[in-house]
């Protein structure tokens, strides 16, 4: 939830306000955009504005920035050397450590520092306990392997002028370090990609000592002041590139709040152009195209660069680079057949400008026409300069080195990927057990059940409010008894007030500090707070005990958490969140950590519920709104608070879908909108399109009416319902996606650049998608009224319209235009893949665990292949991870037989099965549809099933074609284990 709108800049101090304020709020009001910065009020973003337009503008500019002669040497897959900033006409210099690793997984690595001894014996400026160095953590909380160095990388040239690395796979790669001034040019197969500084728009700013304004003359009564006195050279003489904005140099003032700078300017700002690119996407979050906007002006442009600074932005508006509530600072360039991207591992405020334009260069002479580059400018307010650069050339390639440094997916619980039913708020037990009532008897099925704020002793985490939820266990097993979850919320701010939590967080010193070194005070839901520490291993530590189930008393096994508001979110600080001068675990100061914050609690609560009893042995979920790069391997995500409103509906996809290639799949958006009251055609939408997010949940604002789907009313609840089951339906299908994105970052719903990166025109679509690898293409509706709808075709593949199974021909680049009344969302299935489903319909995921499955072959443009596969564990443990796992791998052959092996190659060894396998195995193939049967199969009734060294019968029903409806085929009873080898044999 997002702060009500009027307390963002003046704090209102009590809570009877706080409620009555929230009853006085209108949906339609907007972000109030000024309470959140532009660039040109945030210090350091103008400063390197100013300087890339002075560097880029007329005249010769000379990139202060060279690698000091000599200082360059190479080994073990790493080159270090010194790059020198001029810092003054005297020619002074700056010494910044420069380090290029080359990586195992052909990604490099560019690392530029400042060097300690310059700042050693530059004074903090106020008393301040801040850290005097950069901060160089980052990596530590982002970075989980595929750092080992590449042995093979090798010198390939070097002389005065520049030194060239060869690296990456079959040595393709190649680093061209020049020294003067500083440049670094990564090519594949002798091309560049990727060059960094080339527009010469590096900037470190170095630390420096602050110059005191002389003292104001004392001026006499009547007096004129005294014309100003040219400061003595000496005291000006260091440290000041004439011209630059130095107003914000060392405090800076945003609405009514002021942020001290003990360290002074800092910041650091580079160049990235990715050479013939016209497509960037990724940097999520932000509420807008899929493909990344141009930012410095122009029609149909954004004005403002893309912002990363993690924030509870009240009500988001849309197709802006505003900053939202968690930031992925990863790029990826696309251009025909080649990705190429980029990972700014930083985690203070940052900018991206993007601009493009095309090749002045003789067309001719390159053998083609001109090509665009897209040139990136990227601004962070502190710490270091940590790239990560990689060649590609596939986007997989890209999501699978990015998941290699970061971490990939957890792997989700089953019913983590059902469907989850919210609102702010549910409240009370009765409330709860009534809606968990009225689902079943609607048949709508579902998995989790959720409570906001509103459920604990007056927003004291780890309590429950005695008069609504007296009985919170018995609350928890009568979901139980449906395989149902409860998921309760728990924010990092802490009541400040006497009870025990609180008491523990300040006697044990685990709260984040102001910038004298007190505990830090702000206000939050629950008014004056303190905040949890994240980064404080102690504090960490400690919150993982607030959640055993003898001291979180009324949870139990089946509630999960929700961890909200944790950028973060403080209502009275600057732009809703804290200063920037308070202070973390060791002394870094919040400006320098910022955007991890959120992950760490994220993290803390995940830990937390791993050990809420010796021997439990089950996957967390926890949601989480903030989130950083390297998240995805705690929980699931979502995108905050949206508005019932068609055009929110509509941006949710493209958000998804950055999400996705960002290396975050597990996301969704909230179902009918937070703010304001969705009308039942686009409610009924909404759960059409959530039935396809990876993360699947209805919410709603306390003010928004009740909006259970059985309360929509015919036709749209049993259209509703229809949505909930084809997902249900699927879910084989979706958590094979999810193991997908677990084993390699691959997403789990890709768009068409991803999935077809040859296809120039399908390079800017954001709003069709695949799901996994079922070969199903999906384009949600999201415009009120519409009833057919185009659906872009990326290769020469057959599709079939997945409800009718109408034929749409091999029609490579076309539109086609697919019928979509309310009740059906358009999706097709491409030809030549197998995906499973089950399809008796049930009221949790948890109650569908023994059910068979049906197998869904759709046959290729040949007419006679196909193939697929289906990953199933025990859907809740880590058993999974000691090989306790079904992995088949299907494959339509010759149009004649429908195989399943073992899609690892493992031979089975019964004398391993676990419990949960050794039943699974009893699990069947109920039926297979074939869509596009061969014509061959017309006559055919039966045919031969071969499992477990037996050969039986099964019948099969042939449909032929007729009308453009392909001819199919239904083979019922198969009978044969999922997880051991069969044959079906026509
Ligand atoms: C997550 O928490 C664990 C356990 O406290 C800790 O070891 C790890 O460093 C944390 N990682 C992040 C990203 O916060």
């Amino acid at each position: 939830m997002a702060p009500p709108a009027l307390l963002s800049s003046k704090w209102a101090t009590s809570l009877c306000v706080l409620s009555a304020l929230s009853a006085l709020f209108t949906p339609a009001v907007a972000v109030k955009e000024h309470d959140f910065k532009k660039c040109v009020q945030s210090g350091f973003c103008k400063r390197n504005r100013e300087f890339a337009d002075h560097a880029l503008g007329a005249g010769a500019w000379q990139s202060p920035y060279n690698v000091q002669a000599d200082s360059a040497s190479f080994k073990d897959g790493q080159l270090q050397a010194t790059v020198l900033k001029t810092i003054n006409d005297q020619g002074e210099t700056v010494r910044l450590p420069l380090t290029v690793s080359f990586l195992e997984s052909g990604t490099a690595r560019v690392t530029v520092n400042e060097e300690k001894r310059q700042r050693g014996d530059i004074e903090l400026r106020h008393d301040s306990k801040a850290r005097k160095e950069r901060y160089n953590g980052a990596e530590e909380w982002v970075i989980v392997g595929g750092l080992a160095v590449d042995k093979a990388a090798k010198i390939a040239h070097e002389d005065k002028n520049q030194i060239t690395i060869q690296y990456g796979p079959a040595s393709k790669f190649e680093a061209v370090i020049r020294f003067s001034p500083f440049t670094v040019d990564f090519k594949r197969d002798g091309k560049s990609q990727i060059k960094f500084n080339d527009k010469g728009l590096l900037n470190v700013e170095h630390w420096r000592r602050k110059i005191e304004p002389p003292p104001e003359p004392e001026k006499k009564e009547g007096e004129e002041a005294a014309p100003e006195e040219a400061a003595p050279e000496e005291s000006k003489k260091d440290e000041t590139p004439k011209g630059e904005d130095e107003s914000t140099w060392w405090d800076e003032t945003f609405g009514s709040n002021t942020d001290t700078k003990p360290r002074g300017p800092e910041a650091i700002g580079l160049d990235i152009s990715f050479v013939g690119y016209e497509h960037v996407f990724g940097i999520p979050s932000h509420a807008g195209p899929l493909a990344l906007k141009e930012t410095r002006g122009g029609e149909g442009k954004y004005t403002d660069p893309y912002r990363l600074y993690n924030a509870d932005v009240f009500e988001y508006i849309l197709d802006s680079p505003m900053t939202l509530y968690g930031a992925i600072p990863f790029m990826q360039a696309h251009r025909k057949d080649s990705s190429v991207g980029v990972l700014w591992l930083n985690a203070a405020e940052t900018w991206v400008d993007i601009t493009k334009a095309k090749d002045s260069k003789n067309p001719l002479a390159l053998g083609v026409g001109a090509k665009t580059t897209t040139t990136t400018h990227w601004i962070s307010e502190s710490g270091l300069l940590d790239a990560f650069v990689f060649l590609g050339p596939t986007p997989r390639d890209l999501t699978q080195k990015y998941g290699e440094l970061t971490g990939t997916t957890a792997m989700p619980q089953e019913f983590a990927i059902g469907y989850h039913q919210c609102r702010w708020n549910y409240n009370s037990e009765e409330d709860v057990e009534t809606v968990d009532a009225k689902m079943d008897k609607a048949k709508m099925p579902y998995d989790v059940i959720w409570l906001d704020i509103e459920y604990t002793d007056e927003k004291k985490y780890f309590t429950w409010d005695a008069h609504s939820f007296p009985h919170p266990i018995n609350m928890g097993k009568v979901l139980d008894n449906h395989g149902r979850k409860l998921v309760t919320i728990i924010d990092p701010h802490i009541k400040n007030v006497e009870y025990p939590v609180d008491q523990e967080l300040k006697a044990k010193e685990l709260g984040v500090k102001n910038k004298e070194g007190n505990l830090f005070e702000g206000w939050c839901w629950p008014g004056s707070s303190h905040w949890i520490d994240g980064f404080s291993p102690a504090a960490r530590e400690w919150w993982a005990s607030l959640f055993k189930y003898d001291k979180f008393k009324g949870t139990m096994e089946n509630t999960w958490i929700w961890n909200d508001m944790n950028e973060p979110s403080v209502f009275n600080g600057p732009e809703t969140t804290m200063p920037k001068d308070n202070l973390h675990h060791e002394n870094w100061e919040h400006r320098d950590v910022h955007n991890i914050y959120g992950m760490t609690f994220h993290n803390a609560t995940h830990h937390a519920l791993q050990s809420r009893k010796t021997g439990e042995h089950v996957r967390p979920f926890v949601l989480t709104r903030s989130f950083f790069a390297g998240s995805q391997r705690i929980g699931a995500m979502w995108t905050g608070d949206n508005q019932a409103a068609w055009d929110h509906l509509k941006a949710s996809i493209p958000m998804l879908l950055s999400q996705g290639i960002s290396g975050f799949p597990f996301s969704g958006a909230d179902v009918g909108g937070f703010f304001g009251n969705p009308e039942k055609d686009l409610l009924t939408r909404w759960y059409q399109a959530g039935a396809f997010y990876p993360f699947f949940r209805g919410h709603a604002h306390i003010d928004a009416r009740r909006r259970e789907p059985y309360l929509a009313g015919e036709p749209y609840s049993t259209i509703i319902a229809a949505a909930l089951r084809l997902r249900y339906a699927l879910l084989p299908s979706w958590y094979t996606a999810f193991h997908q994105a677990y084993v390699d970052g691959t997403p789990i719903i890709k768009p068409m650049f991803y999935t077809h990166p040859s296809e120039e025109e399908g390079f800017d679509m954001d709003d069709q998608f695949f799901v996994g690898n079922t070969g199903l293409l999906v384009k949600p509706i999201t415009d009120q009224d519409r009833v057919a709808t185009d659906i872009w075709i990326p290769d020469n593949e057959l599709y079939y319209d997945y409800f009718t199974y109408q034929i749409i021909p091999a029609s490579k680049g076309k539109r086609v235009t697919i019928d979509a009344p309310l009740e059906k969302v358009p999706i097709l299935m491409q030809g030549g893949h197998v995906f499973a489903r089950r399809d008796r319909p049930r009221r949790s995921s948890a109650l569908m665990r023994w059910d068979d499955y049906t197998l869904v072959v759709t046959v290729g443009r040949d007419g006679k292949t196909a193939e697929g596969d289906l990953y199933v564990d025990d859907g809740e443990t880590y058993d999974f991870e000691k090989g306790q796992y079904v992995h088949r791998r299907f494959v339509l052959d010759g149009a004649k037989t429908i195989t399943s092996t073992d899609a690892e190659g493992r031979a089975p060894k019964a004398a391993e099965d676990g419990e949960w396998l050794r039943k699974f195995r009893g699990v069947v193939v109920d039926k297979i549809v074939v869509v596009g049967a061969p014509a061959s199969w017309a006559s055919k009734k039966e045919v031969k099933v071969e499992a477990d060294g037996k050969t039986s019968t099964a019948k099969m029903e042939y449909t032929a074609a007729s009308g453009g409806r392909a001819a199919f085929a239904v083979i019922k009873k198969v009978g044969a284990s999922v997880a051991g080898d069969w044959k079906v044999v026509v």
